[in-house]
């Protein structure tokens, strides 16, 4: 199969969710405002997108992960493993299509499913998803996106993170509003933002939420101070995160030194586990011994 088709594949669903979502706007217009009115277009918007996920979840009941920042690095590396370990996968990325087509390949090239599950007249098992983490708009888009052409959520692995080198010795070059600002809407509101996208796909599911903060939020240390503050708040964003998500949704988090090493097999483990929340593993090789 071209990589051309892969491709078209994610660029259709981006147009296809894109045109429901105008219709169901237009539909509604044509309603009028009443709430009895606006209540039975939302069920039979409900009613259609459940309608659309059946469709496109085809005869695969393998579980899916999502997977952000998923074309290159940590996420590339966790979306390889866990294509291996019989999941569909969904990547995201932002600017570098070329790169997470690549990526998309490899998946279907490493796939342990049968062949009619990787691809077939419903969909496909793996796909990329372009999608800014930086937007909150985006980010719903980017769930609805998923549950729709899979037809189930079952890991969601918000792997996104944003910094800037910045002199660890000096105050002055770490306080740069703009530095703190884009650390804080991607290390931090981010991943609450897809929890909240995802939390009734996950407790469907009994689903995980596994998010890649850093050895950089657990001691000073890292490529800013913007950035060590704001994985350490993404640390404990995640420990809320488990209270409010349970029973059904476990939450937790990795935290890679600079070595990315067995990083992509702590998630799988996350992803398994039933017993395990509210946890964040330092993956650091031993360097905060
Ligand atoms: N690398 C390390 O040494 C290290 C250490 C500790 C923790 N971490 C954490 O590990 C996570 C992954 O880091 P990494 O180094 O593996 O990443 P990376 O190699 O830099 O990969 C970047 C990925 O993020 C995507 N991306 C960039 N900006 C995006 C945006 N605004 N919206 C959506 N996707 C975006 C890229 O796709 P496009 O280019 O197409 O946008 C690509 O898929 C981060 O949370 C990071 O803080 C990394």
């Amino acid at each position: 199969m071209a990589d051309e088709k892969r491709l078209s594949t994610w660029s259709d669903a981006t147009h296809t969710v894109r045109e429901e979502e105008e219709e169901e706007e237009e539909e509604e217009e044509e309603r009028g405002a009443g709430s009895e009115v606006q209540e039975a277009a939302a069920a039979a918007a409900a009613a259609a997108a459940a309608a659309a996920a059946t469709v496109a979840a085809g005869s695969s009941n393998s579980p899916v992960a999502l997977i952000t920042a998923g074309s290159a690095g940590v996420g590339a590396a966790t979306a390889r493993l866990l294509a291996r370990r019989g999941y569909r996968v969904v990547i995201n990325f932002s600017r570098n299509t070329e790169r997470a087509r690549k990526v998309v390949g490899e998946l279907q090239q490493l796939s342990r499913l049968p062949a009619h599950e990787i691809q077939n007249e419903h969909g496909n098992a793996y796909l990329a998803i372009r999608a800014d983490l930086g937007s909150r708009d985006e980010i719903g888009r980017l769930v609805r996106e998923t549950v729709v052409q899979m037809g189930r959520l079952d890991v969601l692995f918000s792997n996104g993170g944003w910094t800037k080198f910045r002199d660890m010795t000096s105050i002055e070059d770490n306080t740069i509003e703009e530095d703190w600002d884009m650390c804080f809407n991607i290390n931090v509101k981010s991943h609450l933002w897809l929890m909240q996208a995802a939390k009734e796909h996950l407790d469907r599911t009994e689903g995980a939420f596994i998010t890649t903060a850093s050895a950089a939020g657990i001691y000073p240390s890292g490529s800013s101070l913007a950035y060590s503050v704001t994985k350490a708040a993404q640390i404990h964003l995640v420990k809320n995160l488990a209270v409010m998500a349970a029973p059904r949704i476990r939450v937790n988090s990795v935290s890679p030194g600079l070595l990315l090493t067995d990083v992509a097999e702590q998630v799988l483990t996350f992803a398994k586990s039933k017993s395990m929340t509210g946890v964040n593993i330092p993956l650091d090789a031993g360097f905060m011994v």
